[in-house]
């Protein structure tokens, strides 16, 4: 069969049913199930190519579990964070590329550390990639992160063991890291913060992702109030939480943190222009 003709087939199908990234996903499935780069796929396409019955199998098996709204990253098992390739699955939630600019925000507060070692702590770590981006690319820095989820953990422990060095827990932030009280740099987290009546339309997303990945309470604040609290024991004197949130929160996250006493608290747009991150000192 023509693989032109299982890609065409598939855009098709997931058009049909509104994924925005049809064309982007059926050859990013060719390209997993070939052990190819997406651009070899295009050109695959473009010369001719045959795919044998096995393969074809195969791409309209995972065709058909895209096409239900099963995430793409779920089918290939892998997620694409700033300098990681993170093994990610069912039970852990799937890094968003907006987090990457919000990461830009800690590293830029560690590398400004005056600290020889500063240490930094990723609170709700998924699948590590705040915690081991930091770990990546600030290499001085020491990284701590923490994780409720034993479902999120299993993957969380499979990207700690591929980027060794940073040092994982599995537990509740709200009573993480006694031991590292006055002395954190970065505090940093993207935690759940969707208000619970607001279930997210795709159904990548509500039927696919955990919900203690999701939702924060009834204004989706109840972990970023624990967080505001955590934060400011862990942190040394004039340390930075660094806190991603919906693009309808900044005021009221703003005002969460003026009144638990942060100072410099700043917010943050993502690359579309939204305010999505707020910063703060300790
Ligand atoms: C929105 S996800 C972010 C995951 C990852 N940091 C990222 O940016 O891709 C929030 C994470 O926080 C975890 N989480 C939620 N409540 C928690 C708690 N009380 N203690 C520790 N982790 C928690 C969830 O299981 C989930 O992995």
């Amino acid at each position: 069969m023509l693989l032109r003709e299982l890609v065409a087939h598939s855009v098709e199908k997931f058009e049909s049913v509104g994924i925005h990234s049809a064309q982007v996903d059926a050859e990013l499935i060719a390209a997993f199930i070939l052990g190819k780069s997406r651009g070899e796929i295009q050109s695959a396409i473009i010369s001719g190519a045959e795919v044998d019955e096995a393969d074809a199998k195969t791409y309209t098996e995972l065709s058909a579990r895209r096409f239900a709204r099963e995430p793409l990253q779920h089918l290939t098992g892998k997620a694409y964070f700033r300098q990681l390739e993170l093994n990610v699955g069912k039970g852990v939630f799937i890094p968003r590329p907006e987090t990457e600019t919000v990461v830009q925000i800690a590293i830029d507060a560690l590398r400004q550390s005056k600290i020889e070692k500063p240490i930094a702590v990723d609170l709700g770590t998924g699948s590590g990639a705040i915690a081991l981006s930091m770990h990546v690319e600030v290499p001085s820095a020491r990284v701590f992160a923490i994780e409720k989820s034993p479902a999120a953990n299993e993957f969380t422990k499979q990207n700690f063991e591929k980027y060794p060095g940073a040092e994982l827990v599995l537990g509740d932030l709200a009573d993480s890291f006694n031991q590292l009280n006055g002395s954190v740099s970065v505090v940093v987290s993207n935690p759940p913060y969707i208000p619970a009546a607001m279930v997210p339309i795709d159904p990548e997303v509500h039927l696919h992702e955990p919900e203690l990945a999701l939702y924060g309470g009834a204004d989706g604040l109840d972990v970023i109030r624990v967080i505001s609290k955590v934060a400011h024991r862990l942190l040394v004197s004039g340390g930075t939480l660094v806190l991603e949130h919906a693009d309808t929160q900044s005021e009221m996250v703003c005002e969460l943190l003026l009144a638990d006493g942060w100072r410099d608290v700043l917010a943050h747009k993502d690359l579309t222009g939204r305010d999505r991150a707020v910063s703060a000192i300790s």
